[in-house]
């Protein structure tokens, strides 16, 4: 098959890539590089000659806000008799205190881009999407209750508001039915981790808001100690609890997804991707000690605002419909993440 994957070079990106050339299919890949690193790119190539993967994948330098750049990739596809036939929508913008202090730029980018993305769709008759929404949409719970899909949307931040927003309109597509689209909404967790390989891996711009490269870059020595927001949550330990996946468990599933939605004439289909299992922030950083024998001093501060202290995934619907489980322990997420920075102390060659 040949698959469009808007955001490819970044971080989800460039791990779904390797997962969908290595089961046979043909990439185009979109990435503006706002987030991202041209070199992730050429790792991903190698990484692909490593495995001698037969598969082949463009790269296009570009906007999805630019709906010209966009209908070249899709008509030039048409002229040459193989069409892209489905999308893997991964490009946005995703730091939740940015979307606070920018939310104009957010509600551009993630939206307005995606309804461009969905209009040159439309024109092209590609009706097959993957979309990469979070579980940062749903509304709290409480104490130790796992979110499934029919849980309350009630986003409290600008970035989980686009990501609603996009579902909605998804889901108007889908309603319309007169052109039988084919959606999938896949609510990822928290994802961490890399590929084993050590080649392709987590590498944010600027100092990391998320607590797994925060953990990597204390590992290796680039940061003095680890913050860890909040000691007293109503949680096992008092520090937060969430549901950490691999991101190659991750990344499977976007082609488990795809294959499901080919069986269909329409379909809508929404998924939790997590494994259900709630890890503390204490927990996370002790096993990343332990297991690659390193140290990870850390302090605690006062809780981060907007946190909840458990955000686990009900993700018995994925496993049903996709057949699939995710494969990775904590323990390999803590491996691969180690394997990443030790080869690459600052991350990709900039
Ligand atoms: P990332 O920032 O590493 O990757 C996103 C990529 O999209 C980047 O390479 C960036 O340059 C590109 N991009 C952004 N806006 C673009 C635009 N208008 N045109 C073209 N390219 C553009 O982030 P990621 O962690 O790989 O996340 C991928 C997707 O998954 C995002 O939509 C994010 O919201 C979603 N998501 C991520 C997480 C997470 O924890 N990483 C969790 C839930 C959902
Ligand atoms: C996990 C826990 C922090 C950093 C975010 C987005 C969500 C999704 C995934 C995109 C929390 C604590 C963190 C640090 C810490 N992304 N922490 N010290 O908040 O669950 O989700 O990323 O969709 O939308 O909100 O993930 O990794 O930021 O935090 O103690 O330096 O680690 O307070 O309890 P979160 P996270």
């Amino acid at each position: 098959m040949r698959i469009l994957i808007t955001g490819g070079a970044g971080y989800i990106g460039t791990h779904t890539a390797i997962n969908l050339l290595e089961n046979g299919n043909d990439l185009e890949i979109i990435d503006s590089f706002i987030n991202s690193y041209p070199a992730a790119i050429k790792r991903l190539n190698y990484l692909k000659n490593i495995l001698k993967i037969d598969s082949k994948f463009n790269i296009h330098n570009g906007d999805l806000r630019n709906q010209k750049f966009l209908e070249k990739i899709f008509s030039d596809s048409k002229k040459s008799n193989n069409p892209i036939e489905a999308v893997i929508h991964l490009a946005g913008l995703k730091s939740v205190g940015d979307s606070i202090r920018f939310p104009e730029k957010y509600w551009d980018f993630n939206v307005n881009g995606s309804i461009n993305l969905f209009k040159v769709m439309e024109k092209y008759e590609c009706r097959n999407i993957v979309f990469s929404s979070s579980a940062t949409i749903y509304k709290y719970q409480g104490k130790e209750v796992l979110l499934d899909e029919n849980s309350v949307i009630e986003p409290t931040n600008p970035y989980g508001q686009t990501k609603a927003e996009i579902e909605k309109i998804l889901q108007d597509i889908n309603k319309e039915n007169v052109n039988k689209w084919r959606i999938s909404i896949l609510r990822y967790f928290n994802p961490i981790g890399a590929h084993s390989s050590g080649l392709i891996g987590e590498d944010p711009f600027g100092e990391p808001n998320n607590l797994f490269p925060a953990i990597i870059k204390v590992s290796s020595n680039q940061t003095r100690e680890l913050k860890i927001f909040g000691y007293d949550w109503p949680t096992i330990d008092g520090t937060a609890v969430r549901d950490y996946i691999h991101v190659m468990d991750l990344a499977k599933a976007h082609y488990l997804a795809l294959l499901k939605l080919m069986e269909f004439e329409s379909k809508l289909l929404i998924l939790n991707i997590g494994t259900g299992i709630g890890t503390s922030v204490l927990d996370l950083v002790n096993t990343f000690k332990s297991i690659n024998k390193c140290d990870i001093p850390y302090s605690f501060t006062e809780r981060r605002k907007g946190d909840f202290p458990y955000v686990v995934a009900d993700n018995k619907m994925a496993e049903k419909i996709l057949n699939w489980k995710p494969r990775n322990t904590i323990e390999d997420m803590c491996i691969d993440g180690w394997n990443w920075i030790k080869k690459n102390p600052s991350g990709y060659p900039k």
